[in-house]
């Protein structure tokens, strides 16, 4: 089966757009997913992400022909679970090992349906058609507040009216005065040192060097983005659900 080109959307926005104070998304592919060995890694350590994505397409009622949009797919779990329902499927990624990887999954399942692009959150051009969702796993966390907020916006424009967007990502509820027990908490109860998962050093290099934010800062960025929120969930104080609606 023929494979969709991946669409390299940074040269345009590079030339055009990007102005000397634009953060420049693609570095942060220097640290994360740069090449196809920490790639492997990375998907041997998330485990099964089929069964909940596909669990998550069900209950979002995705379906044939939807126009659906993963902002930081990685390895194309979601991008391929909604293709197999033959949605037609936008896969975005700063890291090109991570869009190697996940054409590759596609190509061993027999799929179509998928475009790959080679963008991020402040990239990415959609179009001709707006989006009837927009999916973001644990990506939005690799931008900066200012950039998330613009990210935010961006995704909005994406969708049509009634557009779905669906975020889920390292968000924190708990209070800040009890950051520190929060965060070791979080250490403990999900680190493996095994190999088998995300190690405690991992997850402490989250902390020092990304972008997780609190809820309630992500719920205020999305009412500016012009969201309606339809759902929270932050019944785990370290990851946070939304399900926004564009009006
Ligand atoms: C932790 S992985 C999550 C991948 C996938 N969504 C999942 O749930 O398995 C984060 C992904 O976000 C990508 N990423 C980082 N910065 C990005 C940006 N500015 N725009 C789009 N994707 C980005 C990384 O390359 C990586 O593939």
């Amino acid at each position: 089966m023929e494979l969709d080109a991946m669409k390299d959307d940074a040269p345009a926005s590079k030339s055009a757009d990007r102005k000397s104070w634009t953060y420049d998304e693609f570095a942060q592919t220097g640290l994360d997913f740069a090449d196809p060995a920490e790639v492997e890694a990375y998907d041997r350590r998330q485990g099964d992400r089929d069964t909940p994505n596909v669990c998550l397409l069900e209950e979002l009622r995705v379906k044939s022909g939807d126009i659906v949009v993963d902002l930081g797919t990685g390895t194309g779990s979601l991008a391929i679970a909604a293709a197999r329902l033959r949605a037609k499927v936008h896969a975005v990624d700063v890291s090109r090992p991570m869009l190697e990887r996940a054409r590759a999954k596609t190509a061993a399942e027999g799929i179509d349906g998928i475009e790959f692009h080679h963008a991020g959150f402040l990239t990415y051009r959609h179009r001709p058609q707006t989006a009837d969702f927009v999916f973001s796993q644990f990506a939005l966390h690799h931008l900066p507040d200012f950039w998330k907020q613009a990210a935010l916006t961006r995704i909005a424009s994406m969708l049509r009216s009634g557009g779905v967007f669906y975020l889920r990502d390292v968000i924190f509820s708990f209070e800040p005065k009890d950051q520190g027990h929060a965060v070791e908490t979080w250490f403990e109860t999900v680190s493996r040192e095994d190999g088998s998962g995300w190690s405690r050093g991992d997850f402490e290099a989250h902390i020092r060097e990304e972008y997780s934010t609190y809820a309630w800062i992500i719920e205020g960025m999305l009412l500016r983005a012009g969201f309606r929120i339809q759902k929270i969930d932050t019944s785990l104080s370290t990851y946070g659900t939304f399900l926004a609606i564009r009006p």
